[in-house]
């Protein structure tokens, strides 16, 4: 199985890419490493045991992860997500507590134990998974690839610049791309391209059980909010970083170097990109960005996760 360590900040659509990986069988999920994003961490935490326990999966260890940004503060989405952090979603309060191991140490400890193999899915800031480098230098030789939710090609949705992700800690999405791991970024010129109508959140109920009735209450929320605005259909940003991961030949990628402005007055955490390297400019590729996704696929990965985790 791929060994995976997920990396969230939950999150509506960070609970819909854990049911995506969850569903998919090839996965083996060693850990969730949560981190303050669209909620304060102790939110994130919370919904994360709490999403574990709804899949059945309290056998998951969820870890203790980073309050506040690098240099930033406690960045948050506000109300972005609901009160708590899954919208209008109420889950029974967890069981099991966050394990007593801080996530940079278990990313790293899990990375030597894959021995070059793991892969972490990075859908929030990336505060923890900065923390691990800089504390671990050598995990750069352990990490398979970094695949996140986060960025932008063009405007930002948190500031006319950035994307959340990247805003709420700018200086570990720095970190993180210029660490030499092989990236993966989904932002949000993709998401936007892979929405989610009313008849695709049929199919998605249809899945039957108590997740996908979680999951089309969750995505039912955006397809509502995008019919109210003229837009096709409702964004799932995180559940399209777990499709790449699950099948790369659903997104379209294009190498390209990607860089994190840090010090700009009105485009603190935009995401650089060059397309083009020559010998006498500097910025060979570092990412694979998606470009284009295959919608109707992307729609049945969400469709056959649910399947699954409804057996
Ligand atoms: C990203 O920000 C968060 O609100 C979402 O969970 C997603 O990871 C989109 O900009
Ligand atoms: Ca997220």
């Amino acid at each position: 199985k791929r060994p995976i360590i997920l990396d969230c900040d939950p999150g509506t659509d960070d609970a819909i890419c854990l049911f995506m990986l969850l569903g998919d069988e090839r996965f083996d999920i060693k850990g969730i490493t949560p981190v303050c994003g669209n909620k304060p961490l102790s939110f994130c935490e919370k919904n994360a045991l709490q999403l574990c326990e709804l899949t059945g999966r309290e056998d998951i260890p969820v870890l203790k992860g980073a309050s506040q940004s690098l240099f930033c503060g406690e960045r948050t989405a506000g109300n972005v997500h609901g009160a708590g952090g899954l919208g209008s979603v109420t889950l029974p309060e967890p069981h099991k507590q966050v394990e007593d191991q801080y996530a940079w140490d278990f990313i790293y400890q899990q990375a030597v134990a894959c021995k070059g193999e793991l892969e972490i899915v990075a859908i929030g800031p990336l505060t923890n998974v900065a923390n691990a480098l800089l504390k671990y230098p050598n995990l750069k030789d352990y990490v398979k690839r970094i695949s996140i939710m986060g960025g932008a090609k063009g405007l930002g949705n948190w500031t006319a610049a950035a994307e959340f992700n990247i805003w709420a800690d700018p200086h570990a999405a720095k970190i993180v791309f210029a660490s030499g791991i092989p990236m993966a970024m989904m932002g949000l010129d993709i998401c936007f391209k892979a929405y989610v109508t009313a008849d695709d959140l049929a199919r998605i109920r249809a899945a039957g059980g108590p997740v996908a009735e979680v999951a089309a209450a969750l995505i039912g929320e955006r397809v509502g909010y995008a019919e109210k605005n003229g837009r096709p259909g409702g964004i799932l940003c995180d559940a399209v970083t777990a499709a790449y991961v699950m099948d790369e030949s659903v997104v379209q990628t294009v190498d390209v170097h990607v860089d994190v402005e840090t010090r700009g007055i009105l485009t603190e955490g935009k995401t650089v990109i060059t397309y083009k390297h020559t010998e006498d400019r500097h910025f060979p590729p570092n990412t694979k960005m998606g470009e284009d996704v295959d919608r109707p696929r992307f729609i049945d990965l969400i469709v056959n996760s649910l399947t699954n985790l409804n057996r």
